[in-house]
């Protein structure tokens, strides 16, 4: 059985400043055009988002017009940037129940045919804010229960950026403390496949037998 699933990420659209929102419409267009089974989204829905604005609500309303199946992983303009980087509007409880109150669930499980998808909320790992050991309890028992089905994280942030033990700090990637924490959750499981966005660009390599990818087009195999 094969499953279409459409990766977009990175809408950043906003009510109040709407640079991008025209970027959004082509998006929307094109996955209608498409009707893929899926659509992962991978964050950064709204512009600034982690603020009390409208800018998560634009986004949403355009998903759920598509009446495609869809999952939303937040990005850091989505509830804020991890506490590890310095300097930037860091996710807390009040961001955190906002998006959950008008997106959903932060993180998740999906199985499909083969596969199962385990959805992470990369801005709260080692943070001890609300959701951050359910979250590592889940993909815990998420991969260790997974019935041979392959792995496949879906997170907002890469994990890294060429080594698992970079310690650069860096917006661009998980920091090494909670890429450690992730890592630790998974145990000796190396994920098939992680799809990520953020970066704002094309990436796809092999880092210790995993395949992360930044809305890089699969072929099926
Ligand atoms: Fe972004
Ligand atoms: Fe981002």
């Amino acid at each position: 059985m094969t499953i279409r699933i459409a990766q977009i990420s990175d809408l950043h659209v906003s009510a109040e400043k709407p640079f991008f929102n025209a970027n959004m419409q082509l998006a929307m267009d094109a996955l209608r055009r498409a009707k893929p089974d899926l659509v992962l989204n991978t964050g950064d829905l709204g512009l600034f988002g982690e603020r009390d604005n409208g800018d998560l609500a634009v986004a949403i309303e355009a998903h759920a017009a598509l009446g495609l199946e869809t999952r939303i992983v937040p990005g850091n303009h989505d509830v804020g940037e991890h506490p590890d980087i310095p300097g930037r509007v860091w996710v807390d409880e009040a961001s955190l129940a906002r998006y959950r109150s008008r997106v959903g669930a932060d993180f998740w499980t999906l199985d499909l045919p083969g596969w199962r998808l385990v959805g992470l909320n990369s801005l709260i790992i080692g943070t001890g804010l609300s959701g951050d050991e359910e979250q590592v309890g889940m993909l815990c028992r998420a991969t260790q229960e997974r019935g041979g089905r392959a792995l496949c994280l879906v997170m907002h942030k890469p994990l890294c950026d060429l080594d698992l033990e970079d310690s650069v700090v860096s917006n661009r990637f998980a920091t090494l403390p909670a890429r450690r924490k992730l890592l630790a959750a998974l145990g000796r499981v190396q994920p098939n496949l992680i799809i990520c966005g953020h970066v704002h660009q094309y990436r796809d390599l092999a880092i210790a037998g995993t395949r992360p990818t930044s809305g890089v087009r699969l072929r099926p195999s």
